[in-house]
């Protein structure tokens, strides 16, 4: 049988995985400035990863969510704690595109409303309402344009206001850094003036944080730097450093109701230990510190190479915007440099590295870069 191909692949088969460092199958070693996409927070085969996954799948790998997993309430107690959330409730699932189905399930729950307003150039997955407040008529199936979604652009906040002043929205979705558009950043004072218009006309705001969140951009949450809090949070990718996770954060003006949201997998024991794993290196190793650090000083380093347009980001989350098509700066990076970076449309190379890249990693990076540039 042939997989379904819909991924360009690089000729690349990476069997192993330490901190901030792959190798491929014929024992060649690359730096990891891409985290297989955001995903790798606290480094690949962390041993405390390690130790709580294989203890927990020798225990129990799963059981239903018909019964009582202690893991959970865990999960959500040391969340609660680290991300500045205590008050807000947790719902668990399996990927990014679910949590944000979930999320504006519940805002129409809430309000009974139907339309969204959503930001251009944003990505929120590939499902069903999550690929409709998705900014890319390619991946929009004609099943899932169903018109619920006014794009709008990011900052223009008379735009936004106009909109929600029509009284008939039912949610906001918005990524305070968006990764998929190119590495673009909310402003303080948009999201305080959204904020303030969400609760006018009783919208509910979801800030999308499965890429810019969980320790990525220097503050647990992106939004954090923007001095609002969202009546919905989604995460998933860091969460689980690899293993399937997502996760829906839920404020108390939310009532849960048996049966109005469920799941299979979401918040299996595996996935939970996964989870808590992840917390306590996070919170051990302070990788969100570290994320601000290594970050603030990649993204000065940056701003001094003539070559880029632009340097954007926040923390681990950076974007160079080049005047021309970057494939084979990155091609070159890949296969001469042995360095793993992303990419958003053509000129853009996104970098979303584990949290725990090091300052000596960060040099190493700017020295290949560098002479891949040369
Ligand atoms: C901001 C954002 N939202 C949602 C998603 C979808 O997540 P998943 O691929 O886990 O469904 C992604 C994936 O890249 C993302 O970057």
């Amino acid at each position: 049988m042939n997989l379904y191909d819909v991924y360009p692949l690089f000729d690349i088969n990476i069997v192993k995985g330490k901190g901030c460092h792959v190798w491929d199958d014929k024992g060649q070693e690359y730096l990891d400035l891409y985290g297989g996409h955001a995903v790798i927070s606290i480094g690949h085969a962390h041993p405390h990863y390690v130790e709580m996954i294989s203890n927990q799948v020798a225990q129990l790998g799963f059981y239903s969510n018909s019964v009582i997993n202690k893991l959970q309430q865990e999960v959500a107690n040391r969340l609660g704690e680290q991300s500045g959330y205590d008050d807000y409730q947790l719902f668990l699932i399996n990927s990014g595109a679910e949590a944000n189905e979930n999320a504006l399930k519940l805002a129409s729950f809430y309000n009974g409303r139907t339309r969204i307003l959503s930001v251009e150039k944003a990505f929120h997955g590939r499902t069903s309402l999550a690929v409709e407040v998705t900014h890319n008529p390619k991946i929009i199936a004609p099943i899932n344009a169903n018109g619920h979604v006014t794009y709008l652009p990011i900052n223009d906040l008379p735009a936004w206001e106009k909109e929600l002043a029509k009284g008939d929205v039912c949610a906001v979705i918005i990524e305070c850094i968006q990764g998929v558009g190119g590495i673009r950043l909310v402003t303080p004072e948009f999201m305080q003036g959204l904020r303030a218009a969400c609760d006018k006309y009783n919208t509910v705001l979801i800030c999308d944080e499965i890429q810019c969140g969980y320790g990525r951009s220097g503050k647990f949450f992106a939004h954090q730097h923007t001095g609002i809090r969202p009546d919905i949070i989604t995460m998933a990718k860091g969460i689980g450093n690899g293993f399937p996770m997502g996760g829906v954060l839920i404020s108390p003006k939310f009532t849960p109701e048996y049966g109005q949201l469920g799941t299979t997998f979401g918040g299996n024991h595996l996935a939970c230990s996964a989870a808590i794993a992840v917390l306590d290196v996070i919170k051990q190793d302070k990788l969100v510190e570290n994320a601000a650090k290594v970050g603030a000083y990649l993204l000065d380093e940056l701003k001094k190479f003539p070559q880029i347009k632009e340097v954007r980001g926040q923390g681990l989350m950076i974007g160079m915007e080049f005047e021309q098509p970057i494939k084979d700066i990155r091609r070159k990076l890949l296969f001469e440099q042995k360095v793993f970076t992303g990419v958003s449309g053509t000129n853009v190379i996104r970098l979303l590295p584990p949290l725990c890249l090091s300052m000596e990693e960060a040099k190493e990076f700017l020295k290949r870069f560098k002479e891949t540039l040369s």
